[in-house]
């Protein structure tokens, strides 16, 4: 079957994905914390909105989604966000998503946690990628990060804050993901159940995570570098630690993970170049809400001239659209990405940025709009909030 008639959407390579990974990857990568409500509720809250319909204007064939955002022009107004160790799920797996997004002109935040380093992926993309920062619980460790950051010509830094604890992930716990280090025979017995993933890792040889590749302190091999990194992870990060990368950083720095408008207010003034609102897509707190319900109050919180990205339970274009009405200005996509690569690889994740973008530029056309421009200047007025319970009765929506 032909990849346009495999894969219609992100569900498709998820489904995908789940057939080719070993259950302990799989579950890593689709859990969320505890009882997965946040999970499930960044999903259920796209359906509170409902977009604007509207006929009889001239049809742009082929809108504009062209998006700048922080100075930095993308083709697309959507991009992979960071997804630690890509290489696990297929081999070489961050370079794939990184040269699809640089083929696609879109930008690429490298995880800390990632399999292939910045100077790898510089080197397979030809461009430097952006990098998401994991701060360590030694400071001789950051400074060697931002060194390789300096060294490879990294423009921007995504500081991650929501997981100074690791919440409990209940998927892992069962497959005791974190503890695994060495080969048992379960995991022996799921290796074997997935010949072409193990087939294809075993090409590549022992993965390992190139950034912290040598140093002892975070052991051998991509496993127990995982446990040790997240184990090592600045369990003190204040407003004060952004103060201090804020002062050793020159480049542009976002803080990944806000989730609240009060926040967002304090990032203001803490002198970066914008947040990225994120719940970790489900895998921190539990019972949170949901981030596309937070766009508008966050928005307003932070102020128009920062930047503001969006994640967490994006898989459409439906989504990415309501995202931008509401007040974001880009969309990141963790999942979508890890089961399009792990799927397919560079064609599956080059695919999966075609699929979205052909429904955005439905969408847009079915809206009467010409750009990404022309939606965000309709701002509200395009995307609706629905009366709770109008969904059953009809039309009655009220503006936000
Ligand atoms: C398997 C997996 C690994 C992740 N690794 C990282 C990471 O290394 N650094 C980080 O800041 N966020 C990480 N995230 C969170 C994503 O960047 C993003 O916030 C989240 O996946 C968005 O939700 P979505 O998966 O529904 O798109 C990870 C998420 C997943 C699913």
């Amino acid at each position: 079957m032909s990849l346009e008639r495999k894969y219609q959407n992100v569900d498709d390579f998820a489904a995908a994905a789940r057939k080719r990974l070993p259950r302990i990857f799989a579950d890593y990568i689709d859990g969320g914390a505890f009882s997965e409500t946040t999970l499930r509720r960044n999903r259920e809250d796209f359906d509170l909105f409902a977009l604007r319909q509207r006929c009889l204007t001239p049809l742009e064939p082929t809108p504009n989604l062209t998006v700048t955002v922080a100075d930095r022009v993308s083709k697309l107004p959507f991009g992979p966000g960071p997804v630690g160790f890509l290489g696990l799920y297929r081999r070489n797996g961050d370079i794939a998503v990184a040269q699809a997004a640089a083929e696609a002109g879109i930008p690429f935040v490298l995880s800390t946690f990632s399999i292939n380093g910045l100077g790898t992926v510089r080197q397979a993309t030809g461009v430097a990628p952006d990098f998401q920062l994991y701060l360590d619980e030694d400071p001789e460790v950051n400074a060697a990060y931002l060194e390789s950051c300096k060294a490879n010509g990294v423009e921007r830094i995504f500081l991650t804050v929501d997981t100074a604890i690791t919440s409990v992930r209940e998927r892992d716990v069962k497959n005791g993901f974190r503890s695994v280090d060495r080969l048992t025979p379960g995991l022996l017995w799921q290796f074997m159940q997935r010949p072409l993933w193990s087939l294809d890792l075993l090409i590549g040889g022992f993965p390992e995570v190139e950034l912290v590749k040598g140093r002892a302190e975070f052991g051998r091999g991509a496993m127990a570098q995982a446990g040790n990194l997240s184990r090592r992870l600045d369990k003190n990060l204040t407003w004060d630690t952004v103060a201090r990368l804020r002062k050793e950083w020159s480049g542009q720095l976002f803080i990944k993970g806000i989730s609240d408008p009060e926040d967002a207010q304090r990032a203001r003034a803490a002198d970066v170049d914008g947040i990225v609102l994120s719940n970790h897509g489900g895998r921190q707190l539990d019972h949170g809400r949901s981030t596309v319900a937070l766009i508008p109050e966050v928005r307003q919180a932070l102020g128009p001239s920062l930047a503001l990205f969006v994640d967490s339970g994006f898989r459409r274009g439906s989504d990415i659209v309501k995202a931008l009405a509401l007040g974001a200005d880009f969309v990141l996509m963790g999942r979508p990405f890890a089961w399009a690569v792990a799927a397919n690889g560079k064609v599956g994740a080059a695919h999966l940025i075609s699929l979205l973008e052909k429904e955005i530029e439905i969408t847009l056309n079915l809206m009467g709009l010409s750009s990404i421009d022309e939606l965000r200047r309709e701002g509200r007025k395009a995307c609706f909030q629905i009366n709770s319970n109008s969904s059953l009765h009809g039309q009655q929506y009220h503006d936000l």
